[in-house]
């Protein structure tokens, strides 16, 4: 992988004509101390949110001994470039054939349910285990989050204690998992859903060895500043000491975002300009998915040799392909007087951008440049010395 120092120089030197995805190892593996240091229990990777064999070693580097897979694809891949990882396929709806593999072949032994159905294929698929960790996973509230999951999966009150128990008579280990939506803007959706699993487990009557309070940990865009992580881990922790758990009873998170959005960044160059309305050689099919279909915001600067001194104004962009669909409302800040030809530096993709590319109409590019500069915005950087105001400099 070639590498650079900065966004600006890489646009000067090589004028690139497709979209480059720039890295930085360096934030990822902070994002992974972080988590792995300053969470109150143990952390699982969201492979989903990037998927990057470069990241999966990087976040190993940085402590992560354990992944979240929701596919036998993602399996495979982890298992793969991470022989000694381990591995647990959180995916409430799976084929038998993928539980199979993933038992037999990987040694996978952690699965999470929400039905009795997909008990029973665990069971089967298995034949029989008695070395399983079993997570079932309960429906919880949205309401704190950006992104709602609360409607596919999760047992609701009424169906959890009936399952708890089954699951409790096949599993070497019980566990209790949710998940409170994506870019969760409040601890207080933990101690929320840790309710939930209070009245769960004493409806049920059994004993828990394992809260997994899933993902949905923010990272930060424009317009979403979320409250330091500590906040987070703070209210999970209190919920969990509180719980009627064993003693031993282990707490697990599942971050995804969190983990991979400061990772990666996007180089792109403006080929056209009407108005306010700028047409770039990436969008919709591209890394941009979350800009285009659920309005996310991201961070945007102008990668220009001697920058502008113009006032920004917003706009709003059009992706390469040849549908109206490819259109991201932004609204984007950047100087007035940008140009077709100029470069776009777009921030926080890392998580659900670049998992997210395909190749429609034939755009979309491969090209990776890792950086040693900071990302466009962290939750983990050390935040720069503020010279107050008023003070006057001698
Ligand atoms: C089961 C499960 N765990 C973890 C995650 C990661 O969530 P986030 O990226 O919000 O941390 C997801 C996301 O869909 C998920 O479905």
């Amino acid at each position: 992988m070639h590498k650079h120092h900065s966004a600006l120089g890489l646009a000067a030197a090589l004028r690139p004509d497709a979209p480059v995805t720039l890295v930085r190892p360096h934030a990822a593996e902070r994002a992974a101390r972080f988590f792995t240091q300053k969470f109150p229990g143990r952390v699982l990777y969201a492979v989903k949110a990037n998927p990057s064999p470069d990241l999966l070693r990087v976040l190993w580097d940085g402590g992560v001994t354990h992944y979240d897979v929701a596919s036998i694809v993602e399996v495979r891949l982890v298992r793969a470039t991470l022989p000694e990882a381990t591995l647990c396929f959180m995916h409430p709806v799976k084929s038998e054939e993928a539980i199979a593999e993933a038992y037999m072949v990987h040694g996978v032994r952690t699965f999470s349910l929400d039905t009795r159905e997909e008990l029973d294929k665990i069971v089967r698929a298995t034949e029989g285990a008695e070395d399983l960790t079993l997570c079932v996973r309960l429906r919880v509230s949205s309401d704190h989050s950006k992104l709602s999951l609360a409607a596919k999966f999760g047992a609701d009150p009424r169906e959890a204690a009936p399952l708890l128990v089954a699951a409790r008579q096949v599993a070497d280990a019980l566990g209790i998992c949710f998940h409170v939506g994506s870019q969760a803007m409040s601890p207080q959706a933990y101690s929320n859903a840790m309710e939930r699993v209070r009245t769960a487990i004493v409806e049920a009557g059994v004993t828990v060895d394992v809260v997994d309070v899933g993902g949905g940990f923010p990272s930060t865009y424009p317009g979403m500043e979320p409250p330091p992580l500590e906040a987070y881990f703070r209210t999970i922790h209190e919920a969990f000491e509180s719980l009627p758990v064993s003693y031993s009873a282990e707490l697990w998170c599942e971050p995804g975002r969190a983990l991979s959005a400061e990772y990666a960044s996007l180089l792109v160059r403006v080929e056209r300009r009407r108005g306010d309305e700028l047409y770039i050689n990436d969008g919709a099919y591209g890394a941009l998915f979350d800009a285009a279909h659920i309005g996310w915001r991201f961070p945007v600067s102008l990668v220009r040799e001697g920058g502008s001194e113009a006032k920004p104004i917003d706009f709003s962009f059009y992706g390469p392909t040849c549908d109206d669909m490819d259109h991201m409302a932004g609204p984007f800040p950047l100087p007035a007087d940008i140009a077709a030809g100029d470069y776009i530096e777009i921030g926080m993709l890392g998580a659900y951008g670049c998992a997210m590319r395909t190749k429609f109409n034939g755009f979309g590019s491969e090209e990776t440049v890792e950086m040693n500069d900071e990302p466009m915005a962290s939750l983990y950087a050390p935040m720069p010395a503020k010279v107050p105001a008023r003070v006057v400099k001698l």
